[in-house]
């Protein structure tokens, strides 16, 4: 087996998507086995956070997407959500000075009027005391769903087009684009899921349109570098041909 450095230099040899996007299963499941509270699974979650965001900083990746809570959680046990609530806040107060000292730049999307003030105003300051830097934008999808994300945009287009900004011709892939929550961001190159689950659960539905899929039956708190580092490895495996072929794709032979 490889050891975590040599699997990390190998996978730097090797084109690197610009942007992945994680959801990160399992946490309930992790501690369930344990017989501990689900907020154990969510807590021990919180570290393979830090663990793989400063891999993704240090292989130089320029997007991360990190699916935290879902717009569909807000219909889990109160005590579940609070708890929840209560470990985004601690990362924020913790990782502030990492996300500082390593010119990560914080971004948020999904329906922010929903979260509690001591959740929802920290966030938003670290946003903004980051905005300016330019070595990597770490994304937390917060009280996110992808259709809802649609649902918005088609409605500000419609908006658009009702006050004669825009014609209903102009509507296009770019015009659509730059009405949702991640634009200006690279396109998803990979999408990661944990846990064994096979599903998207309204994630960034547009945005992986040609994402390739890595699924790992890992639960997310033991999701480590070296799990990090083999899905990378497994996206390098892939030819991604955007609807060419094969041949296509190939360098003509001199
Ligand atoms: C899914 O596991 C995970 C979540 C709903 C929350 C993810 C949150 C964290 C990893 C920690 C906090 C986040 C940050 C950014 C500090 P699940 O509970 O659905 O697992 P299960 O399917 O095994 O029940």
């Amino acid at each position: 087996m490889k050891s975590v450095s040599s699997l990390e230099q190998l996978v730097k040899q090797r084109p690197l998507p610009k942007h992945i996007g994680i959801i990160m299963d399992g946490n309930g499941r992790w501690a369930e086995l344990r017989g501990l509270p689900r907020l154990e699974g969510h807590r021990e979650g919180a570290n393979r956070v830090r663990e793989v965001t400063r891999c993704a900083r240090r292989l130089g990746l320029q997007a991360v997407t990190l699916y935290a809570f879902s717009m569909q959680n807000w219909m889990r046990p109160w005590d579940e959500i609070e708890g929840l609530m209560a470990l985004l806040s601690e990362y924020l107060l913790k990782e502030r000075h990492e996300i500082l000292d390593n010119q990560i730049k914080l971004n948020v999307i999904g329906e922010l009027a929903r979260l509690p003030a001591e959740v929802r105003e920290p966030l938003l300051e670290l946003c903004e005391a980051s905005a300016s830097h330019t070595e990597m934008v770490l994304t937390l999808a917060v009280s996110y769903g992808s259709r809802e994300e649609l649902v918005l945009a088609a409605r500000r287009l419609a908006q658009k087009v009702a006050q004669g900004e825009l014609s209903a011709e102009g509507i296009d892939e770019v015009a659509f684009e730059a009405e949702l929550s991640t634009s200006g961001l690279p396109e998803v190159d990979m999408l990661v899921r944990t846990s064994g689950e096979l599903r998207i659960s309204n994630f960034l539905l547009w945005q992986i349109a040609y994402a390739e899929l890595v699924f790992s039956s890992t639960l997310w708190p033991d999701f480590q570098e070296a799990q990090f580092l083999d899905a990378l490895a497994e996206y390098q495996q892939r030819e991604r041909r955007f609807g060419y072929t094969s041949a296509q794709l190939r360098p003509p032979s001199p």
